[in-house]
């Protein structure tokens, strides 16, 4: 076992909670539905800018399990967006190597929005200058729960680890916008060593920059993963 750490300072697996469409759009006098637009143009910037910034893995939440607990017609527009965003997306997607996934339920997604995934996943499958991983009724403790059921008896921490992060591996660094200081139920296992970055930036509002600053702030720390600094040992 190592006493000290191996300091690894990029972040390779970044995630985002994309807080604060909705207090965007009421500074402004606009409905819900234009914040949660302004949230998808910032989307788009970080996607492009992130493999400029090493990171190999964006986890983004787009949609909580809980979510489903907001008024029939913001949760109409929210899907018709992840729609429109799939069809818009998919071709600069393809051409930018970025592999889409989405994690998440889908039994309870409309049969078309199903389709427009599993197109946009075909498409983009050998993209390889960014996974980007969006969260769609998502609940880090169901997808926990199912993989522990899927292992049955060779369950541990270790085929655990394996099944839920695979090839992205833990999360590095996790951005929450808005003010908010919560992890609502998003990838709980895979944070277990996250470093986190709470801004109060509102989504629609966060810029290449802001992702800049936040790896800054990421590089500066200091991770031991329970052993001590090396200058210590
Ligand atoms: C949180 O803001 C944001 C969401 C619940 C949805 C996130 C969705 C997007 C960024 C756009 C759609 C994404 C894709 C991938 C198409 P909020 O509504 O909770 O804002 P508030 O807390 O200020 O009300």
């Amino acid at each position: 076992m190592q006493s000290t750490c191996d300091s690894k300072q990029n972040a390779d697996h970044v995630a985002i909670i994309m807080d604060g469409n909705g207090r965007w759009a009421r500074a402004q006098n606009l409905p819900r539905s234009a914040g949660h637009r302004a949230g998808i143009d910032a989307l788009r910037r970080i996607v492009r800018a992130a493999p400029g910034h090493g990171i190999r893995t964006l986890t983004v939440f787009a949609f909580s399990a809980d979510n489903w607990r907001r008024p029939a017609n913001e949760v109409a527009i929210l899907m018709q967006l992840f729609g429109e965003f799939l069809d818009a997306e998919t071709e600069d997607l393809v051409r930018d190597g970025v592999r889409l996934s989405i994690i998440g339920r889908r039994d309870r997604l409309s049969p078309a929005l199903v389709a427009e995934i599993e197109r946009s996943e075909q498409a983009t499958q050998f993209g390889d200058a960014l996974h980007l991983r969006v969260a769609v009724d998502y609940s880090a403790r169901a997808a926990i729960a199912d993989a522990a059921r899927a292992l049955g008896p060779n369950v541990s921490e270790e085929n655990l680890t394996a099944t839920l992060t695979g090839e992205d591996g833990d999360v590095d660094l996790l951005i929450r916008t808005a003010g908010e200081r919560r992890l609502s139920d998003f990838l709980l296992w895979e944070c277990a060593y996250a470093e986190f970055v709470f801004t109060p930036r509102l989504w629609p509002d966060f810029t290449e920059a802001d992702l800049a600053g936040a790896l800054a702030d990421f590089g500066a720390r200091n991770r031991t993963f329970g052993a001590i600094p090396a200058e210590a040992a």
